[in-house]
């Protein structure tokens, strides 16, 4: 439906730029190149599959891939984490209408971890997971396919290395279909994930973030996984914190999205602010995608990294193994650096855009 509609308005040469780039990329012809058209000189796109559990920071996080024309996104699946799944699949439609874009195919994925029961944080997130802003209840229906199964489905049709797995809550949706069909281990262009922590310690415990914490086992098979992995601990997440005046900054835009984005930000914030005594809490999630945007801002080095899923005391613990001192294979490229004010201003350039 919207590929006929920009093709009607690019023959009364109406057509938006955002518009151009979907179509073309939707039939391929752009894959990998950086100009697609005569004239037009396109962001390079990538072509990304984003696994959520919404959350503000989550939400920040889909809308800047949702303005972002140098991303293609696939679909979104939701995951039970920050809260069940009937709520985290309702926030992402809420976030997916709130950016003009209810077309956007969302999945119910997994409703519990692997093996374990479900731990959520409504003491950070708030019981609806997205409190802070009011919103309306979504229109748009969830597609009837799971989302492990659109996973493994996407992977394997679209060429090959050519998606992008973007993981910002508990990794149970990836784990499965890793199960399902390991083949897509190999087939994955890079799986780029928020979670862990070492510097920093824990979040949900003195050794755990909350992320792998929720599904350690899960988590272990991605590591294990083979897949290409770029990850954000809380080392890196911490830093890059909300303040009045970043938070104001939103708000100035002057939008609905704005000052969602401000409410959301405020009501996030309260609860790190309280623990850390810092001003500002911090907006995790949104580094997955700032990060295949602007991969120049951040500082990493490739290193192994191990999940702890036994130990009572630190289960859900990523041992990274920054000074290479365990001899073992690295296997995760590890985020440690960030320059926070850059990010910060992608993040609101962006979404105002929107
Ligand atoms: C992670 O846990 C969730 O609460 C956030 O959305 C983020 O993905 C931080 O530990
Ligand atoms: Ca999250």
């Amino acid at each position: 439906m919207r590929r006929v509609f920009c093709v009607a308005l690019s023959f009364v040469q109406l057509i938006s730029f955002d518009c151009i780039l979907r179509l073309v990329t939707a039939q391929g012809v752009c894959y990998g190149q950086n100009s697609c058209l005569k004239g037009f000189a396109l962001p390079e796109t990538r072509s990304i599959i984003i696994d959520t559990d919404p959350g503000q920071d989550d939400a920040l996080a889909i809308l800047l891939a949702l303005a972002s024309p140098e991303l293609n996104v696939l679909g979104i699946i939701g995951v039970a984490g920050n809260v069940p799944l009937h709520l985290t699949t309702r926030n992402i439609r809420v976030v997916c209408e709130l950016a003009n874009r209810p077309d956007m195919p969302v999945f119910a994925g997994a409703d519990r971890p692997l093996k374990r029961a479900l731990v959520t944080a409504e003491h950070v997130h708030g019981s609806s997971g997205l409190d802070g802003a009011d919103l309306p209840e979504p229109m748009m229906k969830l597609q009837s396919q799971h989302g492990v199964d659109f996973l493994v489905e996407t992977v394997m049709n679209q060429p090959d290395k050519s998606v992008t797995v973007c993981m910002l809550g508990p990794l149970t949706n990836l784990a499965l279909a890793l199960q399902k069909e390991p083949l897509i281990a190999s087939r994955i262009q890079e799986l780029v994930l928020m979670g862990g922590g070492f510097f920093e310690g824990g979040n949900i415990t003195p050794a755990a973030e909350f992320n792998i914490f929720v599904d350690p086992d899960a988590a272990k098979i991605v590591l294990t996984s083979g897949i290409p992995i770029v990850m954000f601990p809380l080392d890196c997440t911490h830093q890059v914190l909300t303040s009045q005046r970043r938070i104001a900054n939103f708000r100035a835009l002057g939008t609905r999205i704005g000052a969602a984005c401000a409410g959301w930000m405020e009501f996030f914030e309260r609860f790190d602010e309280d623990k850390y005594g810092t001003d500002g809490g911090p907006l995790h999630d949104p580094n997955v995608i700032t990060y295949l945007l602007k991969p120049e801002i951040y500082g990493s080095r490739f290193i192994n990294v191990e999940v702890e899923t036994e130990s009572q005391l630190t289960r859900g613990m990523t041992v990274a193994d920054w000074w290479g001192v365990s001899g073992k294979e690295p296997n995760v490229t590890y985020v440690r650096d960030v320059d926070a004010d850059a990010f910060y201003q992608l993040l609101l350039e962006r979404i105002a855009t929107l």
